[in-house]
């Protein structure tokens, strides 16, 4: 056992990889761990030939991660488009995790990523004493993917200035990291290729270029279909979050993430779910990423605060601050939805009263 509060998917995940590996005979491309449809059954869930179950980590369209699978086979990368909360980070780690069995070559898109976060970076005591060579070199996540024939991760690519971003053409087309200070050059093995994410919801971000674009098949995430799935998703996340925080589950859990993710849904398409009402939407995504948030925080706040029961005033405090991101405009969204929909709902009664205290 280990004390670490998350570790990465494919060490989660290891004995299915393992069972998927052992049964694995389809054809895989050069540097992969297992074969593409392999890989899509450890993504979407299914069972091996020798029986064993493979839990489902994306619940989504097939053919979106069968697309996603196909891209990186070839020489094209992959971007993993949609708003925030759709799992594209998730679906990136498992991916990454199947196809390479190492999911943590990890570069984070901000404002400040410069290019040596991208390429590689020096140790200076070394450089200083025996001036550049390869050992000086510190090499970056996607030096090591390169080198080793792994996928190197990027998150929220847009994030990152547009001249940064252009470092990566070179990488995508070449398969080939210059490092002009040693005169030499990084080709990259079998098996190496990119898995970016970015949001298509982001106020300030830095577009990519065509010349990049061009290097990137893009595989758009959607929000979830029907309430149903919604549902489904926060309920298995929620469990596995509440096991991995010690947190007991409440037995009345499914009927509140029923309720927590109809007023997301609600909120979010702005419209009642029978179509009748027209609503205001306010300013956030109200992600299913953030419906699961909100439900773990709830738990958390039963579990420490009210025995245990899990109640329409341990997750309002959550739930609130999910819903007004803009304190003016949407705290006028929320109130419209609290008098016209949450009030002449007999059932939603405790959300109606535990909400309207805190606005
Ligand atoms: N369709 C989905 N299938 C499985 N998990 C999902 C889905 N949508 C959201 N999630 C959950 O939402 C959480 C956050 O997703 P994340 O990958 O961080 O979103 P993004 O990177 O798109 O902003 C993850 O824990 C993931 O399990
Ligand atoms: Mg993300």
């Amino acid at each position: 056992m280990t004390d670490a509060l998350r570790l990465p998917a494919e060490q989660t995940h290891r004995s299915e990889l393992d069972a998927l590996k052992r049964t694995d005979d389809g054809p895989k491309p050069a540097g992969w761990a297992l074969s593409p449809k392999a890989v899509l059954t450890y993504v979407m869930g299914g069972e091996t030939p020798d029986g064993t179950e493979i839990s489902v980590k994306y619940f989504g369209p097939t053919r979106f991660i069968e697309t996603a699978i196909a891209t990186l086979a070839t020489d094209r990368a992959l971007l993993l488009l949609g708003v925030p909360g759709t799992a594209k980070s998730w679906v990136s780690e498992h991916l990454a995790a199947a196809i390479a069995g190492d999911s943590t070559l990890v570069i984070q898109g901000t404002s400040g990523t410069d290019e040596a976060q991208i390429r590689y970076g020096w140790n200076y005591a070394q450089l200083l004493a025996h001036g550049p060579s390869k050992d000086a070199l510190v090499p970056s996540p996607l030096f090591r993917a390169m080198e080793t024939g792994k996928i190197c991760r990027i998150e929220e690519l847009t994030r990152m200035g547009s001249d940064v971003q252009d470092a990566l053409i070179t990488v995508l087309s070449e398969k080939m990291l210059p490092i002009p200070e040693i005169d030499g050059s990084l080709y990259a093995s079998k098996g190496f290729n990119l898995i970016a994410t970015a949001n298509d919801r982001d106020k300030g971000v830095n577009d990519l270029s065509a010349a990049l674009k061009r290097r990137f098949n893009v595989v758009a995430l959607p929000l979830p279909e029907t309430a149903d799935q919604e549902v489904a998703i926060v309920a298995k996340r929620v469990a596995e979050m509440a096991v991995s925080l010690d947190l007991p589950s409440p037995k009345n859990i499914k009927t509140e993430i029923e309720r927590v993710v109809r007023i997301f849904r609600e909120l979010r398409n702005g419209e009642t779910d029978d179509g009748k009402l027209a609503l205001k939407t306010p300013s956030g995504a109200l992600s299913t990423a953030e419906a699961i948030g909100v439900v773990i925080g709830g738990l958390s706040h039963a579990a420490y605060f009210s025995d245990g029961a899990f109640s329409a005033e341990a997750v309002s405090a959550d739930l609130l601050g999910t819903i007004v991101k803009d304190p003016v405009r949407d705290k006028a969204v929320l109130e419209e939805y609290l008098e016209l929909v949450l009030r002449t709902r007999p059932n939603d009664a405790p959300y109606y009263r535990a909400l309207s205290d805190l606005v």
